[in-house]
């Protein structure tokens, strides 16, 4: 159990979700677990665990899904999620100083989300998009050719006004 789950989990929007779902079976699981994730935001491993009792379906099975696809997130994560990349391409060209820029400007490390849950940040090995390097993406937005001065304006266009 991470630290994160030390609070109790709410295990009735689950039980509302397995009332509606009705007969689950093991092909049944990915829709199901994106379902789960949408209204808690992560898989909580006390859902899981729960889910694993209702459905029949080991615990082992679904964390096997749920660390093959990275859509699934085993701990809070937030609303958009940063992906900086430290490529080599965008490493020669400044990638360093320009996650170290939106780590300091969330106040957050590599791995960790903000306490609003707004962000999520990350870093990546390549993005694709060596031509613009540095780069990042927010969400499925990308962004390139960066400097840390720019990324103060770009992370409050995904701040609530
Ligand atoms: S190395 Fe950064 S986008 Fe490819």
């Amino acid at each position: 159990m991470t630290d994160v789950e030390k609070e109790p989990v709410d295990l009735a929007p689950l039980q509302g979700i397995l009332e509606r779902a009705g007969r689950v079976r093991d092909t049944d699981l990915i829709p199901l677990l994106q379902e789960i994730q949408e209204v808690y935001g992560y898989l909580p491993s006390a859902v899981l665990a729960q889910l694993s009792q209702r459905t029949g379906i080991p615990t082992s099975r679904m964390f096997g899904v749920v660390t093959f696809y990275s859509q699934f997130h085993l701990k809070p994560h937030g609303r958009h999620t940063i992906r900086s990349c430290r490529g080599t391409a965008c490493h020669v060209r400044g990638g360093r100083v320009v996650s170290e820029a939106i780590a300091r400007h969330l106040g957050i490390g590599e791995g960790e989300t903000t306490a609003d849950n707004l962000f999520t940040f990350e870093t990546v090995a390549c993005l694709g998009t060596c031509f613009l390097a540095p780069a990042m993406m927010v969400g499925s937005d990308y962004y390139g050719l960066l400097t840390p001065e720019k990324i103060k304006a770009i992370l409050g266009r995904y701040s609530p006004k």
